[in-house]
């Protein structure tokens, strides 16, 4: 017997009015309507109680309405919301702080609202520096929704029946070693799929590239993670072709990869680092860093955003960095990581239907397939789980260049009990597929 009936008599009600009156082009979730959330865990409106698996879209990173995150909102709400580009202290030591803790080279914070914005201000900086107006960005990549966001997906879906997208933006292979594009495997493919950025630069662009920009693992296309080694060598490539590098690290920063920034994995040195989601762990917030002597060619008023560094954002960004410091979560995130990552890895050895489980830190996908020889995509199966998972009380979504990859993103102050917990759950839904 599934522990709840979903949906619950209260959600069937929400549900049905969201049906009428919402505008319905948001992703299809678990058959429940969040009431509250505390740290790694959920409630509904009929008060059925699930572990986060999702963290909102990887966002609520410090938990559910953090005590200490909370109080620095309220307390700033109640002092000034916008002054709009004024600097306000929370601004001003925000950019400090951020300065401190992120890549030596990025010496210069522009606070935004959310993370499109930040990729459109790094895509529409790195041309308007550089004079020169070609973007590379990689098969499966999600870089938000605006306009040149959109032209740099990477994914149909992104871009579907919206007519012609900007030009001057090409694709080219990602590491999705899972699904090699030229069918290699890492031990001997010499990064030909990063090799072949050549071939497109040749063929496809007018040689007027003025960045290149990727995730440092693919959140959307389902959190695919390329080779050790391959970010060290595109950023190389960037400085070989006197391309910029944008490395966007709106969904990877923050500790979800057992590092504060993706990009100490490698030590990189990307010339523009968009960051969201986590910076604000529910605040709508977000920032772009990148260096000093970019920014000394833009004039006075050339950038700007209506709510981009409010104070109240920056107090929750403030907030956010203090509970990192103060409760480990860096540390908690990679702990958590490898012994979820373990149980998971064990699970996929069980089951015929998990072809993959990879990640790192707090950001895992379970990737889905009828027939692991095959590898024949099964959304439909994955969907039975996280259907029946919402029935065990574990809330969790999907993504995928193909939808089929279970999400495995919950709040970084998930502790050991609840991560077996949720490990427990999942082994029993997907142990009793048929
Ligand atoms: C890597 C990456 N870049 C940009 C964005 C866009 O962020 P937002 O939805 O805050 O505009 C996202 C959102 O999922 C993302 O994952």
């Amino acid at each position: 017997m599934p522990k709840y009936d979903l949906p619950g008599p209260r959600s069937a009600e929400y549900l049905e009015m969201s049906d009428t009156y919402e505008a319905g082009a948001t992703s299809r979730q678990q058959q429940f309507v969040v009431d509250h959330g505390e740290g790694a865990r959920l409630w509904d409106v009929d008060g059925n109680e699930y572990i986060d698996w999702t963290s909102g879209v990887l966002v609520a990173n410090v938990g559910h309405c953090h005590p200490y995150h909370v109080a620095a909102i309220q307390n700033q709400v109640a002092r000034l919301m916008n002054p709009y580009d004024f600097p306000t202290p929370e601004r001003v030591t925000l950019a400090k702080r951020m300065v401190e803790i992120t890549p030596p080279n990025l010496d210069a914070c522009f606070m935004l609202t959310t993370g499109s914005e930040a990729t459109e201000a790094a895509m529409r900086m790195a041309k308007r520096y550089t004079g020169r107006h070609e973007i590379i960005s990689f098969y499966g990549g999600f870089h938000g929704r605006t306009g040149m966001a959109m032209a740099a997906a990477g994914k149909q879906g992104t871009k579907f029946r919206y007519g012609p997208v900007l030009t001057g933006h090409v694709q080219s292979p990602f590491a999705y070693c899972y699904r090699c594009p030229f069918d290699l495997t890492p031990d001997m493919c010499d990064f030909k799929c990063l090799r072949f950025l050549n071939t497109v630069v040749k063929t496809q662009t007018t040689g007027a590239i003025a960045a290149v920009i990727t995730e440092p693992y693919q959140g959307g296309a389902g959190f695919i993670f390329p080779p050790e080694g391959w970010l060290s060598a595109l950023q190389t490539w960037c400085d070989e072709h006197d391309a910029l590098f944008i490395l966007d690290e709106v969904q990877a920063s923050f500790g979800r990869t057992g590092r504060m920034f993706a990009a100490e994995h490698e030590d990189l040195r990307p010339n523009f680092m968009p960051i969201g989601k986590g910076i604000g762990s529910g605040i709508p917030t977000a920032c772009l860093m990148t260096e000093q002597r970019i920014m000394s060619i833009f004039e006075r008023g050339e950038a700007s955003s209506t709510t981009g560094g409010n104070p109240v954002s920056c107090a929750a960004a403030h907030a956010v960095l203090d509970i990192f410091e103060r409760e480990n979560l860096v540390e908690n995130s990679a702990k958590m990581g490898a012994y979820m990552k373990g149980r998971l890895q064990e699970l996929a050895e069980k089951s015929p239907y998990i072809g993959d489980v990879r990640g790192m830190g707090l950001v895992m996908g379970m990737e889905f397939v009828a027939d692991k020889a095959t590898k024949e995509p099964a959304p439909e199966i994955m969907w039975r789980v996280i259907d029946a998972c919402a029935t065990e009380g574990l809330c969790c979504g999907a993504v995928g260049f193909y939808g089929n990859v279970i999400r495995v993103a919950p709040p970084l102050v998930i502790d050991q009990d609840t991560a077996a917990e949720s490990c427990d759950i999942m082994e029993r839904v997907v142990l009793a597929l048929e």
